[in-house]
C-alpha cells in the first residue's frame, strides 16, 4: 500500500468520525515517549514521516494517536499507536496533539502496539517473529494463541517463533519446583507462588528423577559442583543436594571445605560466596550450618523468618534439611524459595491484650519447624539498605516492643520441642566518641534481647560468638578510629533457647 493510500485511509477515517468514537486529551508532545521496550517495529521510517509532515501543513487532519500512563514516570505517556504521525507532528513544530489515554487493564502494551500495526502498514516477518519473542519474554505465561491473535498469526506460526524460549522457560520452572520440592514447600505454596496449578505442579514433579539424572551422572563422571552447576544452570547449593543426598552431617562438611568448629567461638573471614546472594546484612553459610549440624538433625524443618539472600535455604539444601523462608523483598525469580511476607506486629502491650488469632502467622500448614533461625536487621544497622516497612526503620522502643512480639508470636505457633537460634550483635550510639565517653544510653546490647526472649517463654541453654568480619573496614577508618580511642563492634551472637 502507497503512502498515499495509507494517508487517505486514515482521513477516510476521520471524516467518518470513526476515530472520534474514543474521548480525545489534548497532550504535549513533550509528554510523549517512544518507548522502545513496547514498540513493534525496528525503527522510524524518515520517508513515512515526511510524507506526513507535508500533510500536516497541508492541513489534513490524522486520526489521534494512542498513548498510555508511563508506569515509571507520573504525568508522562507511552506511546502505543501513531509513532510516525507523532515524529511528524514533532518535525512541523506542533506542541500539543490530540490523543486517546488508553488503560490496558494488565494486558501487554507491546501486543497492543503490534495489533494496532496490523492496520494499513504492516509489521515486516522479522518485526513480527521479534514482537512474538519479546511478548513471551516478558510475560511467558501469554500462550501462542494469545500472541497470535495480536500479531495476526497462527498458533503454530508463534509456536515456531517462541520454541526455544520455551524450552529454556520450562527447563527454568523444572529447575524452581524441583529446588522448591527439596526444601520441603507443600505443592499448593509452590504452585502459587510459581503462578501455575497445582496440577502442573505434580506432573513436573513426576519428571524430577530424570532432571537428577543428568546431574547425577555429570557427579558421577567426576565433573565438580561448580562445573555441573554452571552447564547445566543450578545453583550450587542445589547440585549440593544431589551431591550429598546419602552422607552425613560429617561427611557433608568435609566435602563443603567448611571445617567444623569444636567450640563455642564461630569466625570466618569471609562468606562461601556460592550460598546465598550478595545482601545487606548477610551471613555465612558456615554459621548457618553449624547451627544446622548442632541444633537439627537431617531433613527436619527449618523455618527463615526474614531471609533476606536466601543463605539459610541454600544451606539446608547442602545440609539435608526442609526449609521454610520468608522475607518482606519479594524476589519471584532469583528466590521463588523465599515466600514474601511482612511480618507487621503489634506493640508488645497491645499484644498482651489483644487476641491469640489476631496474631498472623504466614502459613496455615499444620506442621511446625524444629528449628527457627530468625536473623532480624541489628536494629537500625543497614536500615538505609532495606525496604522502609523494614523493623529496622523503627525508633529504638518500637524496635524492641516489635521484637517482644514477634518471639511472644513465634511461641503460639511451634511445638514443644522446636528451638531457636536467635542471631544479633551489640547495639551501641557510639556516634564517633571515645569509648570512655559513651554514656550507654539508647544502646541495645545482647543481655536486653535475653531478658525479652525469658519474658516471652523461651529459655537460653548457648550463647556462641560468631563475630563479623572486621575485615570490610578500611585501614584509613581503622586508624581515625585507633587515634579517637573509639572501640568498633563485631561481636555477634547466636542464642540458641528452647521452651522450659
Ligand atoms: C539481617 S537481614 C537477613 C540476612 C540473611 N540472614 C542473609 O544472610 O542474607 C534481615 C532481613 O529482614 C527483612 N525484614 C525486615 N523487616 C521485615 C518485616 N517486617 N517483615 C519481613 N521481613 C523483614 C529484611 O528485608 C532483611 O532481608
Amino acid at each position: 500500500m502507497s503512502f498515499y493510500c495509507e494517508y487517505k485511509n486514515l482521513v477516510e477515517m476521520s471524516r467518518k468520525g470513526e476515530a472520534m468514537t474514543q474521548p480525545t486529551t489534548k497532550i504535549p508532545i513533550s509528554a510523549i515517549v517512544l518507548n522502545e521496550e513496547i514498540y513493534p517495529r525496528k525503527g522510524i521510517d524518515p520517508k513515512r514521516v515526511g510524507i506526513f509532515a507535508e500533510n500536516i501543513r497541508d492541513g489534513f487532519k490524522f486520526e489521534p494517536i494512542e498513548v498510555e500512563p508511563d508506569p515509571d514516570r507520573p504525568g508522562m505517556y507511552r506511546l502505543l499507536d501513531g509513532a510516525h504521525r507523532w515524529s511528524a507532528y514533532k518535525t512541523t513544530g506542533v506542541t500539543e496533539v490530540e490523543a486517546v489515554i488508553k488503560n490496558l487493564d494488565g494486558n501487554d502494551p507491546l501486543l497492543y502496539a503490534a495489533q494496532k500495526a496490523i492496520g494499513p502498514r504492516q509489521l515486516t516477518e522479522d518485526e513480527t517473529r521479534e514482537t512474538a519473542r519479546r511478548a513471551y519474554t516478558r510475560n511467558s505465561s501469554l500462550s501462542s494463541a494469545a500472541i497470535g491473535k495480536a500479531i495476526g498469526r497462527s498458533r503454530q506460526a508463534v509456536d515456531s517463533y517462541i520454541a526455544d524460549l520455551r524450552a529454556v522457560t520450562q527447563m527454568e520452572l523444572d529447575i524452581n519446583i524441583f529446588r522448591m520440592n527439596r526444601l520441603g514447600i507443600p505443592q499448593d505454596r509452590i504452585a502459587n507462588r510459581l503462578g501455575a496449578k497445582q496440577v502442573l505442579i505434580h506432573n513436573h514433579l513426576l519428571k524430577m528423577p530424570v532432571l537428577a539424572n543428568s546431574i547425577n551422572a555429570d557427579l558421577y563422571r567426576g565433573f565438580t559442583v561448580s562445573q555441573v552447576a554452571e552447564k547445566h544452570n543450578w545453583t550450587e547449593p542445589l547440585v549440593w543436594s544431589l551431591a550429598l543426598a546419602d552422607k552425613k552431617d560429617l561427611q557433608r562438611f568435609k566435602e563443603l571445605g567448611w571445617g567444623l568448629r569444636t567450640w563455642d567461638q564461630w569466625e570466618w573471614n569471609d562468606c562461601d560466596k556460592s550460598f546465598g546472594d550478595d545482601w545487606p546484612g548477610r551471613i555465612p553459610a558456615q554459621l548457618i550450618a553449624h547451627i544446622l549440624f548442632y541444633f537439627s538433625k537431617l531433613n527436619d524443618l527449618i523455618l527463615d523468618p526474614m531471609a533476606g539472600g536466601g543463605v539459610t535455604p541454600d544451606t539446608c539444601l547442602a545440609l539435608g534439611r526442609r526449609c521454610w523462608a520468608f522475607d518482606m523483598a519479594d524476589r519471584p525469580e532469583t528466590r521463588p524459595e523465599i515466600e514474601p511476607y511482612i511480618w507487621t506486629l503489634p506493640a508488645a502491650q497491645k499484644l498482651a491484650s489483644s487476641p491469640v488469632n489476631q496474631l498472623s502467622w504466614p502459613v496455615s500448614s499444620k506442621e511446625k519447624a524444629d528449628l527457627i533461625i530468625f536473623d532480624p536487621p541489628y536494629f537500625d544497622k543497614k536500615a538505609a539498605d532495606y525496604d522502609t516497612k523494614s523493623i529496622s526503620a523503627l525508633q529504638r522502643q518500637e524496635y524492641l516492643e516489635c521484637l517482644e512480639a514477634f518471639f511472644a508470636l513465634l511461641k503460639l505457633n511451634v511445638k514443644k520441642t522446636t528451638r531457636l537460634a536467635f542471631i544479633n550483635a551489640d547495639w551501641r550510639d557510639f556516634q564517633g566518641r571515645p569509648a570512655a565517653e559513651e554514656s550507654g544510653q539508647g544502646s541495645i546490647l545482647i543481655d536486653v534481647y535475653l531478658r525479652m526472649l525469658n519474658k516471652t517463654g523461651w529459655q537460653h541453654t548457648h550463647i556462641i560468638q560468631a563475630p563479623m568480619s572486621a575485615q570490610r573496614f578500611s585501614a584509613v577508618v581503622v586508624s581515625a578510629m585507633q587515634k579517637k580511642r573509639i572501640l568498633g563492634v563485631t561481636s555477634r551472637y547466636v542464642i540458641i533457647l528452647k521452651q522450659p
